[in-house]
């Protein structure tokens, strides 16, 4: 079939319309089909916006698509407008607001910035073409459920404000990173550092600004919140059992979960000095303090600590393969045959192997690692060759993705001698 042809436009909307049945039987089966006001997880459909973006760009052809790709950017500014000057308080929570009142309700909560009503109608209007605000009568203004988001979800307001400001700077800067230093790995010389004209790592940049720290770190909880990065996915995801009994696993935070499923296993977890507050130290459960035990290491230096097994979650996609490699050479001295290394960090899907969003959630976390850090998702191929790259004894034993989870567990053992 045609990828550009009538044919194919009628068998996408076929599949479409398949899909939406699927969708609609299950939320009614459910009780939500006249609530669809959550974030919701589509049965058996991956595909679905996929297909549907797909009958939008066969129907306008390959020009046209390629031209609304190009100018969809300006959805960025018209967010970040409105986050910025808490467009989203200024409207009633209920009823209608005129634009001249919505102007001068924003002009004071932005300290008198002269904010014409004019050059904030055309924001306005311009998110209502994404279903934010609405205008139910001409000249008024009435929020909908999406900018009432971002008024009473702070995680997710925050995202927002991060993503369309602190973000999108370093974005538009990413390509003159590229020429200013070639083929740099170094997390000083990227698009961040570009755009802010400052020398400092991403996240040494965001902590010398309280409010931006502050930001990101609620951003966070917005993505690390979503469907798919779930505890229970890592306490599940791997056969945690079948370590030795009274196995030593070396890790991060997410230890407690993991001690509290498996009673025969014992944790000791490395971090930085400065994540040792009394607050990370309190927050060990009195009934698994005698197996999880909270201790400073740099994972750069070499491994004080024998252990059965070293996990590290989220810890490999923050770093280009040249520290990545420095970590797991770091690991060597500690290391006995058997050892186990697991990973649990995203990983790029081979092209075509999986749903859309998640191919597209992998594809764009991948471009903001190297626009923030210099850093990298990693297809299955990148992270065999990274064991292999770091030291020949380690035997790598794959990469898979448990159920619903966008984090894949990555898994070497180590054949070298004692
Ligand atoms: C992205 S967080 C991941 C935390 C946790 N593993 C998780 O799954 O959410 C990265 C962690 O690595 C720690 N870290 C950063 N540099 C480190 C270093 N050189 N040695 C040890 N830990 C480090 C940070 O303090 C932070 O706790």
């Amino acid at each position: 079939m045609a990828p550009w042809s009538v044919e194919r436009m009628t068998a996408l909307a076929r599949e479409i319309a398949e899909k939406t049945k699927t969708i609609t039987g299950h939320l009614s089966s459910k009780g939500l089909g006249r609530h669809l006001t959550m974030s919701m997880a589509w049965p058996n459909s991956p595909s679905r916006p996929r297909t549907r973006s797909q009958l939008h760009d066969v129907a306008v052809g390959p020009k046209e698509s390629l031209r609304y790709l190009a100018w969809d950017s300006a959805d960025s500014p018209s967010l970040q407008a409105l986050c910025e000057f808490k467009v989203p308080q200024a409207v009633p929570l209920d009823g209608i607001i005129s634009y001249e009142d919505l102007a001068a309700k924003v002009v004071a909560l932005n300290d008198g910035l002269d904010i014409p009503v004019l050059n904030l109608r055309r924001l306005v209007r311009h998110a209502m073409t994404n279903r934010i605000f609405a205008e139910p009568k001409k000249g008024f203004l009435a929020h909908t459920r999406v900018s009432r988001l971002m008024l009473e979800d702070e995680a997710l307001s925050s995202w927002v404000g991060f993503m369309t400001h602190d973000l999108w700077l370093p974005m538009a800067n990413v390509v003159g990173a590229m020429r200013r230093w070639p083929a740099s790995e170094e997390s000083t010389e990227t698009g961040v550092n570009l755009a802010y004209r400052q020398g400092a790592a991403f996240f040494d940049y965001i902590q010398q600004d309280q409010a931006l720290a502050q930001r990101y770190s609620l951003a966070m909880q917005a993505h690390g919140g979503g469907e798919g990065y779930s505890v229970a996915s890592v306490v599940e995801g791997y056969r945690w059992g079948r370590l030795p009994e009274d196995a030593t696993v070396i890790d991060g935070y997410i230890s407690f979960a993991i001690a509290e499923a498996f009673p025969s296993l014992r944790f000791i977890v490395q971090d930085t000095v400065g994540m040792r507050t009394p607050e990370t130290i309190g927050a060990v459960l009195e009934a698994l303090q005698p197996r999880v035990q909270l201790t400073t290491h740099n994972f750069f230096t070499p491994q004080p600590v024998v252990a059965d097994a070293y996990f590290f979650r989220h810890i490999f996609h923050g770093y280009a393969d040249k520290y990545c490699i420095q970590i797991l050479q770091a690991l060597v001295p500690a290391l006995r045959p058997g050892a186990k290394v697991i990973i649990n960090d995203g990983a790029l899907p081979e092209p075509g192997t999986a749903g859309y969003i998640e191919e597209r959630t992998m594809q764009t976390m991948d471009i903001i690692m190297q626009v923030t850090v210099n850093a990298r998702e990693r297809e299955p191929d990148n992270w065999r060759m990274l064991f292999e790259r770091a030291d020949g004894r380690f035997r790598f034993g794959g990469c898979w993705r448990p159920e619903k989870s966008r984090m894949w567990f990555i898994e070497a053992e180590w054949a070298g001698e004692v």
